[in-house]
């Protein structure tokens, strides 16, 4: 069946006292608009239009997603305004599904249920029964059917008593929803184009109007202001911590944990505290995430702990952490960083674009940038590769059961043989011969009738 998506989004939001057209604010990591697009996409419809307004350029550049078309809405003059733009763009075969830009926890089953509800020749309508009805279109019934919606400022002190209101979402067959639309008036408080009239209008036609139920509340509130968008915010976190937690994760405080992206966890998967997940998170069986820990882009393998504090951001390569290793507290794990297993990242220690082999070791204030690691090396306090020249970056090889002490600078491109020890202090711009130690740092000398300088008078 063709399925139209029409996306209302050239309202201005002037509540939200920002210079952002405010579907572009972010909820969870994606902006509002991208949410609807994702609920749209996961109806599989056949084509997506966005109306756009306030901020037009900038929402066109900032949205994408599959069959996706825009039309402009310039001036506003109402939500059956905004559809009226969307019109050329319609194809009268099959079903055209209104959406708006700024509710963006829109769940695609209630969508499903309403397109079936439209089926092939009603007009459906997205209701829900609310504690405080104030500001909505009241949805008006009579013995049962829908005669009507009345907006808020247009409505009788009988008619605001009526809790049953219209979210905004509704489906009907677009041959009829072209005819009702150009039919629109805007005889009203507003003076606007009211989208609502189309009730009227298909009752009078004899298309029957129908409703479904959203499943509450939460999947349609609309954002207004800051407070509302945070209030979303927390309400959707609170949503993707509850379907964690049924699979099994255990999370330390549902209200301390964030998700903007993809979550994955296997069994026993503990998370504490202020945790911060974006982009593509993997984690594996028995994982600990220290208290607030950022992980994004990244596969952390079973049994491996991430201690309070570290930051892991696999950026565009990923990230990974093989099983049993333990990386924290404040370490930093950067794209392209593939840790083997057992291995040790402590506290200060910077791991960028390198790979380390099982049980290798950097405890405390390193860097290794540009580099493989063999299997064992201890990497000690304060050595760094010199990855970059000022033009280019080189790498740096480091053999299996090297020893690599303390403060030493690795000037890449070099090689440290296997089993090599360099002795601490060094700076190696040379290879560095297996199973041998390389010291390169000047030599300690002592001066015994060496005399300390004494303040002149
Ligand atoms: C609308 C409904 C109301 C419903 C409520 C649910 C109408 C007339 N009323 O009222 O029955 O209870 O939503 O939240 O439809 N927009 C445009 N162009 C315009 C005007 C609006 O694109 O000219 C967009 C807005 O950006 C927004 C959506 O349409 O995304 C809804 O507009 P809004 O002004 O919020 O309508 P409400 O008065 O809340
Ligand atoms: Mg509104």
């Amino acid at each position: 069946m063709v399925l139209n998506v029409v996306i209302m989004a050239a309202g201005k939001g002037t509540r939200m006292r920002s210079a952002r057209p405010k579907v572009l604010h972010r909820l969870a990591g994606r902006h509002l608009l991208q949410h609807v697009l994702d609920a749209a996409a996961g109806l599989g419809a056949t084509r997506t239009i966005v109306v756009t307004g306030h901020g037009a350029a900038e929402v066109e550049q900032a949205t994408a997603a599959p069959a996706l078309a825009f039309v402009r809405q310039e001036p506003q003059l109402g939500t059956g305004h905004a559809l009226q733009q969307a019109v050329p763009l319609l194809d009268d075969a099959g079903t055209t599904l209104v959406l708006n830009g700024d509710v963006p926890l829109i769940e695609v089953e209630s969508l499903q249920r309403l397109v079936a509800a439209a089926g092939r020749d009603k007009l459906a309508l997205l209701t829900v029964v609310v504690a405080d009805p104030k500001g909505y279109g009241r949805v008006v019934r009579q013995g049962g059917a829908i005669v009507a919606i009345v907006e808020d400022k247009d409505a009788s002190p009988e008619q605001r008593a009526i809790a049953e209101i219209y979210t905004g979402v509704m489906a009907a067959p677009t041959a009829a929803l072209k005819r009702w639309l150009a039919a629109l008036g805007n005889d009203n408080a507003a003076a606007e184009y009211y989208l609502t009239d189309v009730v009227g209008l298909a009752v009078a036609a004899g298309t029957p109007v129908v409703g479904a139920a959203a499943t509450g509340e939460t999947e349609v509130l609309g954002v207004n202001s800051a407070a509302q968008l945070a209030d979303l915010e927390r309400r959707f976190q609170r949503r993707a911590a509850e379907r964690l937690m049924h699979e099994g994760v255990r999370l330390a405080d549902p209200a301390r944990f964030d998700l903007r992206g993809k979550l994955a966890c296997g069994s026993d998967v503990e998370i504490d505290v202020g945790c911060i997940f974006e982009g593509e998170v993997e984690l594996g069986d028995g994982v600990r995430i220290g208290a607030h820990s950022f992980v994004r882009n990244a596969r952390i393998a079973a049994g491996a702990t991430i201690r309070p504090y570290t930051h892991i951001d696999g950026e565009a390569l990923g990230a990974s952490v093989g099983e049993a290793a333990i990386v924290g507290p404040f370490s930093r794990l950067r794209g392209g960083a593939s840790l083997g297993a057992e291995v040790h990242i402590g506290n200060f220690v910077e791991v960028k674009n390198a790979t380390l082999g099982r049980g290798a070791k950097a405890n405390h204030l390193a860097y290794l940038g540009d580099a493989d690691v063999g299997e064992r090396v201890n990497y000690g306090a304060g050595a760094i590769t010199a990855n970059y020249d000022g033009a280019n970056k080189h790498r740096t090889t480091i053999g299996a059961d090297a020893h690599v002490g303390s403060n030493v600078v690795l000037v890449a491109p070099v090689t440290v043989g296997a089993g090599a020890t360099i002795g601490g202090g060094s700076t190696i711009a040379n290879d560095a011969p297996a199973g041998q130690l390389t010291v390169a740092r000047a030599r300690q000398s002592s001066y015994a009738d060496w005399k300390r300088p004494t303040k002149k008078r």
